[in-house]
């Protein structure tokens, strides 16, 4: 008999265990992430989702996690496409978009690729530049600075499908990961306002250690006037300084602008991973 997929909304205890066994023994075996940050972070919480799980023989073989009700945003642990579990996935979703990660995944014939996220990377240290004149750099403050930075970092990101309508709720997930850290998270303030700011994060547990600009934004208010170049490189410098000396980030490969930022930082490509569409025939 084949082994099939199976569905369900919520994972017991134990198969939480199985599902991040298989995500962490993935993730030794490619030496980058399984999955999504968010999703695993879903899996670690216990969260509800719609759970994909492939056993044989009594073991957890494949992963694959779909969020969001009308609009499916599915990612299958270690970033590859199953055609099986498509097919599964059709019967439920009229139509879905499927992240897969590198170059190890062929292009699906039957869909199209919606969105391409580049993963770039650069060694440190980088020349630091200044805060202007006028202008306070410091740390983020957990209990002061939460409204100010979700209007100023939404404000920037107006635009992006995930990372524009962040609410309170997804902050204070992500600030009491293990990983938060307000020493490198930087803020820049000017005439009283949060101007721009630098979230970093050190990858403690992965074999490379490598720091990651996790997000990085300027309050349209204050776009071009050189805060891009000054928060990233502020960012890269407290990474450099807690010890790290590689430093990656995820850019959009339609954002122009942030891609020649990086680029001129010495920044390079190093990874595609891809936003697929499907749709039922
Ligand atoms: C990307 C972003 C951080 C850049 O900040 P900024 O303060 O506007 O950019 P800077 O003035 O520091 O520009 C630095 C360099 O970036 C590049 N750049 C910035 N905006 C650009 C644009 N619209 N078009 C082309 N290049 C651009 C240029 O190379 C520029 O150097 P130059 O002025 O010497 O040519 C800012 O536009 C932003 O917050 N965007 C929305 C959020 C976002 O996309 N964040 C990055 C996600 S990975």
């Amino acid at each position: 008999m084949t082994d099939s997929w199976q569905r369900s909304h919520s994972l017991t205890p134990e198969r939480r265990l199985e599902v991040l066994n298989l995500l962490n023994r993935t993730e030794s075996l490619l030496g980058r992430e399984a999955i999504d940050e968010g999703r695993r972070r879903i899996v670690v919480h216990g969260w509800r989702a719609e759970h994909w799980l492939l056993y044989h023989e009594g073991l957890l073989l494949k992963y694959a996690m779909s969020t969001g009700a009308e609009h499916a945003m599915v990612e299958m642990c270690g970033g590859g496409i199953d055609e099986d579990l498509l097919q599964n996935l059709l019967a439920h979703h009229e139509s879905l978009d499927w992240w897969t990660r590198g170059s190890m995944v062929p292009v699906h014939s039957q869909c199209q690729v919606v969105r391409t996220l580049q993963l770039m990377q650069v060694a440190l240290p980088v020349d630091t530049v200044d805060v202007p004149p006028g202008a306070t750099l410091r740390n983020y403050e957990p209990g002061r600075d939460e409204d100010a930075w979700l209007e100023q970092n939404n404000a920037a990101f107006a635009d992006h499908p995930e990372q524009g309508a962040w609410l309170r709720s997804d902050l204070d997930e992500r600030a009491s990961e293990p990983w938060f850290d307000p020493s490198g998270f930087l803020l820049l303030e000017i005439d009283g306002r949060l101007a721009a700011s630098c979230w970093t994060k050190v990858h403690e547990l992965h074999p490379d250690r490598f720091g990651e600009i996790y997000i990085i934004s300027v309050h349209p208010d204050f776009q071009g006037r050189n805060l891009g170049r000054v928060m990233v490189t502020q960012g890269l410098d407290v990474l450099r300084k807690k010890g790290v000396s590689t430093a990656m980030l995820f850019v959009e490969q339609s954002n122009v602008g942030a891609l020649k930022l990086y680029e001129s930082l010495g920044f390079k490509v190093v990874r595609d991973d891809r936003l697929l569409h499907f749709h039922r025939s």
